[in-house]
């Protein structure tokens, strides 16, 4: 069985956790007209009894995912049991074939309506549907007559789950300590950095050693692990402990310490966290701004992962975001620290070294995300 996933806003990282969690070679399809925002898994997928499908729950790069139908979209719709059905479709056809969603599922309504089912379409001026659109018509794989398909050309593939934007609006939403210096972390970067440390076991410990409000810490435990949580600040605890406690979490600890030299309880099965980002900017920092930034960072992670190195085993993932700056020509200015960690005691990740950027456009500082494991 062949698998599909729509990617989100940065395709590259979204990517990388499809492959750190999975395995399997995902890869962007891309046409000689333009590569489309889609994967799929490589040759080197495991076989079809032993690889379990992605959920689209905890992923938060991939907005949808869906498998290859196994018939013409005809004769699986007549194969569905009665009543209504609704249609949705996305073409992600080469330019020069593709049509709007709404014509493509319009001419299979006419040919349904013949054969006497009621149908009803799900109309879209684009040419594929949106999170939103496919979630709030009820798209998401749970209900069997109401579908989405998504045509590549002659191929089609049947979604089977829509990334709840909804639910992590809400989660966030209902946090009752937040911190806007701090600045607030994404619920879906957070299962991000925590997926790119590749599978757990349920129940491991994940270490955030700059938690700050506890977003990492949150996630954690939804994904179903026991989440590890400490920070400089003795206000930033607090605010971890109000939001865990809100959500009716237990399954956590919390201790205010300097990462840079605090002896952390054991086990820890992964270290995931954002780490200090330095000061916040509205407008590109000058260059004195910038080497100062950039050398206040540098030893803040590089202490931490000295400090860190002779507490965890060999092979325990780390995943840091680290900051990275929008600089006059354009383009952003990484850390330039990899060789550095890599004599501290870390196997630094390939993807790491080409830059896995996560940002919004004109944001002066981006999280540039890194992936090592020990040693
Ligand atoms: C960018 S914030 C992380 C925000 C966090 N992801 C959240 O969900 O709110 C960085 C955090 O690192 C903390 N911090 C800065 N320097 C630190 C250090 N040396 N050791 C531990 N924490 C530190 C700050 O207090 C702040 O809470």
């Amino acid at each position: 069985m062949r698998y599909l996933a729509v990617l989100g806003r940065q395709p590259e990282i979204s990517i990388a956790e499809l492959n750190a969690l999975y395995g399997g070679g995902w890869h962007k399809i891309s046409f000689s007209d333009g590569a489309l925002n889609l994967a799929l898994p490589g040759s080197e997928i495991p076989s079809e009894d032993t690889f379990v499908p992605p959920a689209i729950e905890r992923l938060g790069g991939t907005l949808k995912l869906a498998v290859e139908l196994d018939k013409k979209p005809i004769e699986y719709f007549m194969d569905l049991p009665e009543g209504k059905i609704t249609i949705g479709v996305s073409d992600y056809s080469r330019k020069s074939s593709r049509k709007t969603a709404s014509a493509e599922a319009l001419k299979l309504k006419k040919i349904l309506v013949r054969h006497g089912r009621s149908v009803r379409v799900v109309e879209n001026k684009e040419a594929v549907l949106s999170t939103a659109t496919s979630l709030h018509n009820g798209l998401s794989g749970k209900n069997e007559r109401k579908v989405e398909l998504i045509k590549i050309d002659d191929e089609w593939f049947r979604v089977i789950g829509v990334q709840d934007i909804d639910a992590y609006a809400r989660r966030d939403q209902a946090r009752p300590a937040r911190d806007a210096k701090v600045g607030m972390l994404p619920p879906k970067l957070a299962q991000i950095l925590i997926n790119l440390c590749g599978p757990l076991s349920n129940g491991s410990t994940i270490l955030d050693p700059f938690c700050g409000t506890g977003v990492v810490l949150q996630e954690a435990i939804l994904m179903g692990y026991r989440a590890y949580g400490t920070d400089l600040s003795e206000r930033m605890i607090e605010y971890s402990k109000k939001n865990l406690t809100h959500f009716k979490f237990k399954n956590f600890q919390l201790e205010v310490g300097d990462a840079t030299n605090h002896k952390w309880a054991q086990p820890i099965s992964a270290v995931a966290c954002e780490g200090y980002l330095g000061k916040p900017f509205s407008k590109i920092p000058n260059e004195m701004e910038f080497l100062e930034q950039k050398q206040e960072c540098s030893a803040t992670v590089l202490g931490f992962l000295k400090n860190l190195s002779s507490q965890i085993k060999k092979d325990v993932p780390v995943v840091i975001a680290i900051p990275a700056w929008l600089r006059e020509n354009e383009k952003y200015e990484r850390l330039d620290i990899l060789d550095e960690i890599s004599d501290l005691g870390y196997n630094v990740n390939i993807k790491t070294r080409e830059g896995l950027l996560y940002y919004r456009k004109s944001q002066i500082v981006a999280r540039d995300i890194i992936i090592l494991r020990k040693k």
